[in-house]
């Protein structure tokens, strides 16, 4: 059979993988605080075999995403297996973490000698008065700092922060994160807030867009366009001197779904097409059934042809995606 391609002609190359829908923060983009209705999640020899199916469909490159992954007991040996795993190509798998860094301090140098590769850790703000307004967590910006620096460490790399900005809670925190960049060393990457929270907070106004960000930082020191993957999520800058990079992800004001190369696992094994899929697909009932790995690959064959073309955010005819980015996976 041929590499997983859509309708369209995309080449699908990227899974990631929720093993969990729990979180320990209660980030005012993402979760309510309440705890509300959980999907729950699986054991992972089935998260495993799921992954297995698709690599020798043509996966290429494994995020392993929550709720909040490192909470869940066995993740270590979880991403041993993964790390086992080979492409089409006989390569090892892009195996990649992305996590609020809260148990980072203790765990960057077991994930690593585990065969991860590298971690996404989500900062919001580099002041914690801020922090802890956005996250809902009193005490959390000192663990996940030293997470941060951990992980650098440990050989996590090229470690990447991302910081979700939302007008009237973080858009003061754009010039300090330039700083924080190149004085620590990692990549960090503003995301365009995503109508995907439980609070129902978005509207195009909360948006700090693109071009917001480009000339605010400009204040501090102008950034220059250097090249990125097709697939890539982020538009990547350099500083003008060289030093420090900086990612933006504007899937509101510059959407990237003509390149889009995902497809995703919810923590209760249902595939979902897109982040605003109105509907998901029962990859782990058909496990459950008794479905040969033959079968399996048949079903998502039939699924991928299914990706939704593009978003509708910020348009009449937006629909709301059926579940929240908590219990999809990020
Ligand atoms: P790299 O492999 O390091 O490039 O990571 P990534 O950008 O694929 O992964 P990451 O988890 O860091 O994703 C960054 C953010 O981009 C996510 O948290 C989402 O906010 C956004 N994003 C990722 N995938 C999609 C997508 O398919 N559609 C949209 N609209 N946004 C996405
Ligand atoms: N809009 C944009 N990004 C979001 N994330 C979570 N919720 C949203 C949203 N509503 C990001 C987090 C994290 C990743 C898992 O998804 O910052 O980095």
């Amino acid at each position: 059979m041929p590499p997983l391609s859509d309708k369209f002609g995309r080449p699908i190359t990227d899974l990631r993988i929720s093993i969990t829908d729990h979180c320990n923060y209660k980030c005012v983009y993402c979760r309510t605080g309440n705890e509300g209705a959980l999907y729950g999640d699986l054991p992972f020899a089935d998260y495993l075999r799921m992954v297995r199916v698709l690599v020798g469909m043509g996966i290429q490159k494994v995020r392993i995403t929550g709720g909040e992954p490192l909470l869940r007991k066995g993740v270590v040996e979880f991403i041993r297996e993964l790390a086992q795993l080979r492409d089409l190509e006989g390569e090892a798998l892009d195996l990649a973490l992305t996590t609020n860094g809260h148990l980072l301090p203790e765990m960057a140098v077991p994930l690593k000698q585990a065969g991860l590769r590298r971690v996404t850790v989500s900062m919001d703000a580099v002041d914690p008065d801020r922090f802890a307004r956005i996250t809902r967590v009193a005490s959390g910006f000192d663990n996940v700092l030293a997470g941060i620096r951990a992980a650098r460490r440990a050989g996590l790399w090229p470690l990447k922060v991302n910081c979700v900005l939302m007008r009237g809670f973080n858009e003061d925190q754009i010039i300090p994160f330039g700083m924080f960049a190149r004085e620590e060393g990692v990549v960090v990457r503003f995301i365009e807030f995503m109508p995907l929270e439980e609070d129902r907070l978005w509207s195009p106004q909360t948006v700090v867009t693109l071009d917001e960000i480009v000339k605010r930082m400009a204040e501090y020191r102008p950034l220059v366009e250097i090249p990125r993957e097709r697939s890539e999520t982020a538009r990547r800058f350099r500083f003008d001197d060289g030093v420090g990079e900086i990612g933006i992800i504007a899937p509101v004001s510059h959407p990237f779904c003509g390149h889009c190369s995902r497809i995703r696992i919810t923590s209760d094994g249902k595939i979902r097409t897109c982040l605003f899929s109105v509907w998901d697909h029962d990859l782990h009932g058909r496990m459950r059934n008794g479905a040969s790995d033959a079968e399996l690959e048949d079903y998502i064959h039939g699924v991928v042809q299914k990706k939704e073309e593009r978003h509708h955010i910020g348009e009449p005819d937006f629909v709301p995606a059926s579940r929240t980015m908590v219990h999809i996976g990020g």
